[in-house]
């Protein structure tokens, strides 16, 4: 009797045993489940399928100990997309300047996901630059992991005629992003950064703008005033992008409610949300918006607000300046809002 309960109890412990060998191959065996391909250089992160804890987590730590029998050819891409090495960008802000580039930036710096340029690359609008290649492009990206985004900003891209067929050439699925402000309160800003750099050694904005003594019809040839035209220039990416692999961004929102734009933003890169209300305060007196504590070691340095060279004081501008460069801008702005289906609401 005893000998024959024994025996029960070791066949039973067996079946456990082959059980458990069974549940664990078939977790090994389908790793593809957990990644999408987006294009031929990333992978997103399928946080549905997760069971980490923090959909963060390097996705060197998810991968099988050891490699399966027959699935040498998975196993090489998963280790390939874990590696830390430098990316070509699978998104750049492309726009536009004195849009808010700079703020837009340091901002989706916060998600963890997101590897920023610091600098200006400048690669795809100037000749010189252009003609070192794709490498020496990679070369000036931070390192970043195959599911991250590599992310850089020119604004100089948005309306340089040859950079959508250049970045085309590149990738036909890299993810744009502009952030577009008030045209007329761009040009402002515009001039004056202008003067900044020119050391007040400019006429005033109400000259400036204008031809003719009267200071009644506007430069309208001036890169200052051209600019704006933002529906011109996104024909031009029109040719080569679907609109859908344009984000745009508003510069007015990014200021007065950051959050929900870049909320936004994340949604449009595939990315699980991750940036809050909490993260920003309004700086009384920067009168715009900074980092609060919760972003590691930002509001440490100046008060968690961007450098003194964004958010300068605009000098006042006579109403009929004004209204003349709102008038100007006016039909493009109504044919752009009907192109890219959202209402930004600019005098
Ligand atoms: P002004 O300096 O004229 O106010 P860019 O980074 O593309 O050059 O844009 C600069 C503009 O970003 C600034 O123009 C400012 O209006 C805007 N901006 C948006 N958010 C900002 C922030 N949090 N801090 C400073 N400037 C911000």
């Amino acid at each position: 009797m005893a000998v024959w309960l024994d025996g029960r109890k070791v066949f039973l412990v067996l079946l456990l045993g082959l059980l458990l060998v069974f549940i664990y191959s078939i977790t090994l065996k389908k790793p593809e489940g957990r990644f999408k391909r987006i294009n031929d250089d990333h992978f997103l992160f399928d946080v549905h399928n997760d069971t980490n804890n923090s959909p963060y987590r390097a996705s060197v730590e998810t991968l099988p100990s050891k490699k399966v029998e027959g699935d040498e050819e998975q196993w090489n891409k998963l280790k390939e997309s874990s590696k830390v090495r430098k990316r070509l960008p699978n998104a750049i802000i492309i726009g536009v300047r004195k849009g808010g580039t700079r703020a837009l930036l340091e901002f989706l710096k916060i998600h963890p996901k997101i590897k920023a340029c610091p600098v200006e690359v400048h690669f795809f609008d100037n000749s010189k630059t252009y003609q070192l290649g794709l490498d020496w492009y990679r070369e000036k990206m931070p390192k970043s992991q195959a599911d991250d985004i590599t992310i850089e900003k020119t604004p100089a891209y948005f309306v340089t005629d040859k950079v959508p067929e250049r970045l085309y050439q590149m990738s036909s699925t890299v993810k744009l992003i502009v952030i577009v402000r008030d045209p007329s309160e761009r040009a402002i800003s515009d001039y004056v950064q202008v003067l900044f750099k020119n050391r007040g050694l400019l006429p005033p904005f109400e000259k400036f703008i204008t031809k003719g003594k009267a200071e009644k019809v506007l430069r309208t040839s001036t890169s200052t005033v051209q600019i704006g035209v933002y529906v011109e220039h996104l024909k031009r990416w029109l040719e080569y992008f679907p609109l859908s692999q344009l984000h745009f961004v508003s510069g007015e929102e990014l200021t007065s409610n950051p959050a929900k734009e870049l909320q936004a933003v994340e949604k449009f890169l595939n990315i699980k949300p991750f940036i809050k209300e909490e993260h920003f305060y309004i700086n009384k007196t920067k009168r715009f918006p900074c980092f609060t504590s919760l972003v590691e070691n930002k509001k440490k340095k100046n008060w968690g607000c961007l450098s003194e060279s964004k958010g300068r004081p605009h000098p006042s501008i006579r109403d009929d300046i004004r209204k003349l460069l709102q008038d100007y801008y006016r039909p493009y702005n109504e044919e752009f809002y009907k192109l890219v289906g959202r209402d930004f609401h600019w005098p």
